[in-house]
């Protein structure tokens, strides 16, 4: 069955043009930054959590890399992507799914990136099923890039309420495993020229999970 959830937005990507959204943003260079920080190479695998219709899978194609994977929970969102990549879509992995039920594959990214998803998840038990699966999904020594609505960003998103972050509720969110590497302010400048505020903030994970022990 149907979720609300996957309802909303798949009615999003079949009723509004991908360049439309306020989140649109044909450059992505914070995301390129950050990926770029990690030092990792176009080989190494990364998922872009709730990708959707986003140019940075294009832009990551366009700078050879080969391991990439998008998940997001609207199949129209991901076929929007799809179509404009055309062929250069079939060198990238596909999942339409929610990411608070997803089982990634243990160990299987080494990086995470995540922006304007993970602060729609306003319930506490889906907070933890997604760090769930990013505590699952992600390597030893990987990188999560989260992109969060900041403390002075806006209330709402796509007409859904949001929770706001400082980088140190981030690192809350995240636990001990994780070690907060970078922290930027951004401002994205929506289709429609309003301002939104975001946090950028990079973490890497310990080398081994003995070394997450409180
Ligand atoms: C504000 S948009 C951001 C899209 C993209 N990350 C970008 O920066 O352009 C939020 C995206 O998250 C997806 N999404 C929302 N909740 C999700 C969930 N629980 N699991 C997976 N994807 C989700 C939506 O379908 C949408 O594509």
């Amino acid at each position: 069955m149907t979720s609300p959830r996957r309802s909303h937005w798949d009615d999003v990507y079949t009723t509004k043009p991908a360049d439309t959204v306020s989140w649109f943003q044909d450059d992505p260079t914070p995301s390129l930054d950050m990926i770029a920080q990690t030092g990792l190479g176009t080989g190494d695998p990364i998922v872009d959590i709730g990708g959707g219709a986003s140019m940075l899978i294009d832009r990551l194609l366009d700078a050879g890399h080969s391991a990439m994977t998008v998940l997001d929970i609207a199949l129209a969102g991901l076929a929007v992507a799809q179509q404009r990549l055309g062929a250069r879509a079939g060198r990238v992995t596909w999942i339409a799914q929610d990411v608070t039920v997803w089982q990634p594959p243990q160990d299987a990214f080494s990086i995470w990136h995540d922006r304007a998803v993970f602060h729609f998840l306003v319930d506490e038990a889906d907070r933890l099923a997604y760090r769930s699966a990013l505590d699952q999904g992600v390597r030893a020594s990987g990188f999560v890039i989260l992109a969060p609505f900041a403390l002075s960003g806006p209330e709402r998103c796509s007409g859904l309420p949001v929770r706001r972050y400082s980088a140190d509720m981030l690192q809350a969110e995240l636990g001990p495993a994780y070690h907060l590497i970078e922290q930027q302010r951004q401002t994205h400048m929506t289709p429609a020229g309003n301002h939104q505020n975001f946090i950028w903030c990079l973490f890497r994970k310990t080398p081994t999970s003995a070394a997450a022990e409180p």
